[in-house]
């Protein structure tokens, strides 16, 4: 089976303005001609090298703790930031090179879909719930016949549980759940091909959230699309991937299916995440708990492991030299001095 989605060796890295000597190249180039000084131009190294594939009707979980780089992954791969290295291949076409400003041109600006963090700020205040939903069907299926596209539009409506007199409601008439539907309908709507969630329910109450997993698993059965579920909840991406990814600072440190994470994890930092959830079976059901902050994302060091310093195991070759990826499984594998084949 060929892949939906192909990411190779994608970086994203901010050059931090105002706080080297200069983000200035005429400055730059002047200095590095009449000194021999180095220039310290910081940059911020955000998602750096990340390859990973998702096949058609896959879902695959993205985990991390906050800054590691997901919703700047996220951003590259709907087409809302440009890439500073790497390809993206979409269907077999290098999406990654198309810029993001023209990229709404591109037929498959319908094809992949985004969810965002927060239903409450990503909604249009002056939209009811009906002109949120019909906005991508005029713009990206070209559908104007009132009659048409108020079908469509309760058609979806229907399939997200959104009740029918609810679409007559503006953003701050609505709950933070029925906004959650009405930003998963916008996205469903023109039946993409991937369905990007950004932390769908992070900004939900507790209760609210088990409502919208419940509809998303739906979804996802009824739908057959390919998912990309960003998550702090692991328990949430256990319900919904059928693989997961583990990013941290900026790079995928494991990958597998996603019982074998859950069951085996084989990094760590996995390790150290797995073992919080509560009642989590798995490492001896000893808490691997974490010290310390991460490292700085800013110049990071080539030759040494990000985790190095937190990591519970960390041995002082791990500040010398950058961990191999080590294949645990055929379709599973950690960044990791010590990980081992199963
Ligand atoms: N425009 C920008 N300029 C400079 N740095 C940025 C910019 N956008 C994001 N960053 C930095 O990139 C890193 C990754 O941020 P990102 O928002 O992708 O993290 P995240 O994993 O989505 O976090 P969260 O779970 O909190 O949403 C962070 O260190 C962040 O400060
Ligand atoms: S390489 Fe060393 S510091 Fe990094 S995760 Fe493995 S044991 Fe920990
Ligand atoms: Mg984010």
């Amino acid at each position: 089976m060929s892949a939906l989605l192909e990411v190779d060796d994608l970086k994203k890295h901010y050059v931090l303005a105002g706080q080297g000597p200069s983000d200035n190249p005429l400055i730059r180039w002047v200095r590095s001609r009449m000194t021999s000084a180095e220039d310290h131009t910081p940059i911020l190294h955000a998602v750096d090298g990340v390859s990973f594939e998702i096949n058609p009707g896959e879902s695959l979980g993205l985990v991390g703790e906050s800054g590691c780089g997901k919703s700047t992954l996220v951003g590259m791969l709907a087409r809302l930031s440009d890439k500073s290295s790497g390809s993206i291949r979409f269907a077999g076409k290098d999406i990654g090179e198309v810029p993001s400003k023209v990229f709404h041109a591109e037929p498959e600006r319908t094809d992949i879909q985004i969810v965002f963090q927060d239903p409450h700020e990503s909604l249009n205040p002056r939209f009811t719930s009906f002109d949120t939903i019909a906005e991508p069907l005029k713009r990206l299926k070209g559908i104007t016949d009132k009659k048409e596209l108020t079908e469509r539009v309760e058609a979806v409506a229907a399939q997200v549980d959104l009740p029918k007199m609810l679409l007559s409601r503006f953003p701050h008439q609505l709950s933070g759940g029925q906004k959650a539907r009405v930003n998963i309908a916008r996205a469903v709507a023109v039946e993409p091909k991937l369905l990007i969630l950004d932390e769908p329910t992070s900004a939900l109450d507790v209760s609210v959230q088990a409502v919208i997993l419940k509809l998303l698993v739906q979804l996802k059965n009824d739908l057959g699309m390919s998912y990309l579920f960003v998550s702090h909840d692991l328990n949430v991406v256990r319900l919904l991937c059928d693989r997961v990814i583990v990013m941290y600072l900026g790079q995928i440190v494991e990958s597998g299916p996603a019982e074998e994470i859950f069951t085996k994890p084989a990094h760590p930092y996995t390790k150290a995440l797995i073992s919080a959830i509560p009642n989590s079976a798995v490492v001896g059901n000893q808490r691997v708990r974490l010290t310390g902050d991460p490292k700085s994302p800013i110049d990071p060091d080539p030759n040494a492991c990000r985790f190095h310093g937190r990591c519970p195991m960390g041995e002082d070759k791990c500040a010398r030299a950058a961990p191999p990826k080590v294949d645990v499984t055929s379709d599973h594998y950690a960044v990791c001095h010590f990980a081992q084949s199963a």
